[in-house]
């Protein structure tokens, strides 16, 4: 997906501009180009194709400009090329944009653009950008002026329908840049005699740690040593700097090989920052669990008939979990959605409803079209997000946070864990305010959940039984995975994350599901991964799998059960949790189990094909 950097300041910008894109190079993209300026003039470097190939450009060497602007792209309008690159000009080279998100009426505008002779060189809808700031900027009779460029920014964003995040410079402004947002996240870093600019935090934290957070409809002038914000009507306004304690080696690779690698392995620090202060303890006792940034009363909870949980890919994975915890533990009917379908469904929703949004980005494009429709029905929102200040942060009632530090391999594993294990704590903070689960269960399950990092350890110090099991198994072409309850959940995100990155089809059933059609694909040697974590559902399970092994299957089982280990061909025992909240330590061997046929493979694990880590459009 795109990114987007700028610097204004006093060091050489197209260093620092190409060391953020490549910061950024995680989410996915095409091509990639900045523009700087230089002697007064707006230079353009850009192509398809790696952001380093940016370095080794002539144009780039000689670059000496202080102020610029740069980009990743992940084509959406027009192939990936050198013309449909960004930055884009306007047709007199005055103005250069940089854009995130689309400009849906792109085509009336070009119409429009062209009709006063503009003419456009690319098939992207960024072009309409410069094109139609320039024409508001020459429509102004005033003499030259950042506030007659920032009215222009201002006009031609307000005829824009879609979302964006841009940056635009222009010769005649040479120290300054502006930028606005709508629907697509930009942020403003703070630094001394310079100032960042970035679409994602982890772009620009080696230079800075206080941000300032765009909102919708908001716009600022950045110089080196100023940044005026402005709302649409272009009243200044005041915003709050943040500050952001992500480590800048958190978004570096730390050691590993690849940023899954590294990411699997914070998963104990990741649920220890994410849960150890929701739930309190005082003298050696479990105090309720503390979501004082919810603040929900019983009054309120009660009046809720029912939970939705919306959000996309293993996002939702995790709210399957959720959905098992809410119903046991609170007795309210819990439905999760993918946020695609929910969006245009007309779903049953009211103000007695609760909509819980899961997502690891907050930038989901689906995910916060159905925010946005759940608070035109009158529902309760809250989002469950890793990245303060994103978009659903912005749109919901409420917010809570995961605490995973940046992800930046494109296939979730930490966010996943944080999320489930955040979900486990407020389905807790519910039933403690509806008192519809005992205390003793609750107190059970609490201690599990702060048991849970050091059992995730130690499953990932025996990595090494992962790692001989998919050795054996990286030519297959196809694998199948089940469980019952917390396990099919769980199966689900095995799947996904085999398909994501190892590029082998697989498919996840509920185990009793196999006999209802799918055991009709089991033969002689296809793999096929059983998760068995319930007690009370085990020996179904293991019935289940009895009739795999009878036709050939080849079997991997991960559980915390006592099984006799003849029957199987591998066995990864895991500890015993809370079957709740077992997806937590299972779905571990399954990140590793598609970790090492990808790396057997010589695939690119961090980055896999057709896949972008943040999905902002459609
Ligand atoms: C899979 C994966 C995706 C995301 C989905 C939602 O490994 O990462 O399925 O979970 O695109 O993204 P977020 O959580 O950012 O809304």
């Amino acid at each position: 997906m795109c990114g987007i950097v700028g610097y204004v300041g006093e060091k050489k910008a197209s260093p620092i501009l190409i060391n953020g894109l490549q910061k950024l190079e995680y989410r996915g993209y095409d091509s990639a180009g900045i523009a700087t300026i230089e002697n007064g003039k707006l230079s353009i470097v850009k192509n398809k194709g790696r952001v380093s190939n940016l370095n080794s450009m002539p144009e780039t060497e000689k670059s000496m400009g202080t102020v610029g602007i740069a980009h990743t792209r992940w084509a959406t309008h027009g192939i990936p090329s050198k013309e449909n690159s960004h930055p884009h000009y306007d047709n007199s080279n005055t103005f250069a944009v940089v854009h995130n998100g689309i400009i849906e009426n792109y085509n009336e505008i070009r119409e429009f653009l062209k009709s006063k002779g503009y003419v456009f060189y690319s098939q992207t809808d960024t072009e309409t950008i410069p094109n139609l700031i320039h024409y508001y900027y020459t429509l102004d009779n005033d003499n030259d002026s950042e506030e007659k460029f920032l009215k222009a920014v201002n006009s031609a964003t307000k005829d824009f329908i879609g979302s964006y995040a841009i940056e635009v410079i222009s010769y005649l402004f040479p120290d300054i840049t502006i930028v606005a947002r709508k629907d697509s996240p930009l942020v403003i870093g703070s630094g001394i005699n310079e100032n960042y600019i970035a679409s994602d935090i982890p772009a620009i934290l080696g230079y800075t740690n206080k941000f300032y957070l765009l909102d919708n409809n908001e716009y600022a002038i950045i110089s080196k040593d100023t940044i005026n914000f402005y709302d649409i009507s272009l009243n200044n306004i005041k915003k709050e700097i943040e500050i952001i304690d992500w480590d800048s080696t958190a978004a570096d690779k730390n050691g590993f090989d690849t940023y899954m690698l590294k990411e699997i392995n914070e998963q104990p620090t990741a649920i220890r920052e994410t849960i150890y202060s929701r739930i309190p303890m005082k003298n050696n006792k479990f105090e309720k669990c503390n979501f004082q940034d919810l603040g929900f009363t019983k009054e309120y909870l009660s009046k809720i008939s029912s939970i939705y949980i919306i959000a996309c890919g293993t996002a939702m994975h995790a709210g399957l979990c959720a959905k098992t915890m809410i119903e046991k533990l609170c007795r309210i009917p819990v439905t999760v959605d993918i946020a695609s379908e929910f969006r245009y469904r007309d779903p049953i929703i009211s103000e007695k409803t609760l909509c819980i949004f899961v997502s690891q980005s907050g930038e989901t494009a689906d995910t916060i079209a159905a925010l946005k429709l759940a608070k035109s029905h009158k529902a309760t929102t809250l989002a469950i997000t890793n990245v303060i200040g994103s978009s659903v942060t912005r749109e919901a009632d409420y917010s809570i946070y995961t605490h995973a530090g940046p992800e930046i391999a494109v296939a979730s594993t930490k966010a996943y864990t944080s999320q489930v294990a955040l979900l486990a704590c407020t389905a807790i903070y519910f039933a403690e305010i509806l008192e519809t689960s005992d205390t003793n269960t609750l107190d059970t399950l609490k201690n599990d959940l702060l048991h849970l990092s050091e059992k995730i350890e130690e499953i990932l110090s025996r990595s090494n039984e992962i790692k001989e099991f998919a050795d054996k198994v990286y030519e297959q072409t196809d694998m199948f995975f089940i469980g019952r309850g917390s396990d099919y959940n769980v199966a689900l995100e095995g799947s996904l994350k085999l398909k994501e990155i190892s590029y082998i089809h697989s498919e996840a059933y509920a185990a009793g599901e196999l006999k209802h059609g799918p055991i009709a694909l089991i033969e002689d040697g296809i793999t096929v991964i059983g998760i068995l974590t319930d007690k009370d559902l085990a020996p179904k399970t293991v019935s289940n799998i009895q009739e795999v092994i009878t036709r050939g299957a080849n079997t991997l089982i991960v559980t915390n059960q006592e099984l006799s280990t003849d029957n199987y061909d591998s066995v990864i025992k895991i500890p015993d949790t809370n079957s709740l909240i077992s997806p937590i330590l299972s779905v571990v061997p399954l990140q590793l189990l598609s970790y090492y046929i990808s790396m057997n493979k010589n695939l690119d694990v961090d980055k896999p094909r057709n896949l972008a880590k943040s999905v902002t459009v459609e």
